[in-house]
This record gives C-alpha cells, structure tokens and sequence, in this order.
C-alpha cells in the first residue's frame, strides 16, 4: 500500500538488531530514533538501561519515537 521513495529508500538499510545485545554496531548519532511497541515487553530496568545507551546515538536535537502504549515514568 505504500512505497518509499527511492531517493529516501537508498539511505535506509535494514538489519536485524537485538536490543538486549551487549554491543550494538550502530553508526549514530541519528536525527532520530524509532523504536515502537518493544520495550512493551521489557522491564522497567531494562527499559531504563536501553533509553541510557539511546542518548549517545541522538543528536543533540534528535527525536525518540515510542509507542502509543509504551511509559517511560
Ligand atoms: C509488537 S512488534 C512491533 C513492531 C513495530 N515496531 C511496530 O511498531 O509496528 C514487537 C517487535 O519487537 C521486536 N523485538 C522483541 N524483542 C526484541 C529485542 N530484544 N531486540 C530487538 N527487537 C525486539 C520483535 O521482533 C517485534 O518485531
């Protein structure tokens, strides 16, 4: 139903990626970040520990997008 186009889709690459993983080989820092409908299934304290390692990967005016449900108290 949608389709990007191609001059956004040849700067977009996609990967899998584990949240939980020690390292994460990411380039940063990004204008933005979108990570929806995942932390859902974490605990508070994980939730915390992947918001922290986040910042660095924002620029300074960069954006995080959640989700609707997602609570970050
Ligand atoms: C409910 S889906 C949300 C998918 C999409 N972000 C959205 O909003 O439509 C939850 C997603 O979390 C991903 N996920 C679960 N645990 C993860 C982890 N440790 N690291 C990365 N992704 C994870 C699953 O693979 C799944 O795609």
């Amino acid at each position: 139903m949608v389709r990007v186009q191609p001059e956004l889709a040849k700067s977009v690459s996609f990967a899998h990626f584990n949240l939980l993983a020690n390292e994460w080989a990411l380039p940063g820092p990004f204008d933005a970040i979108f990570c929806r409908n995942v932390m859902i299934y974490l605990d508070k304290e994980t939730q915390e520990k992947i918001l922290r390692r986040f910042v660095p990967l924002l620029k300074p005016s960069g954006l995080l997008f959640t989700g609707h449900f997602e609570n970050f108290s």
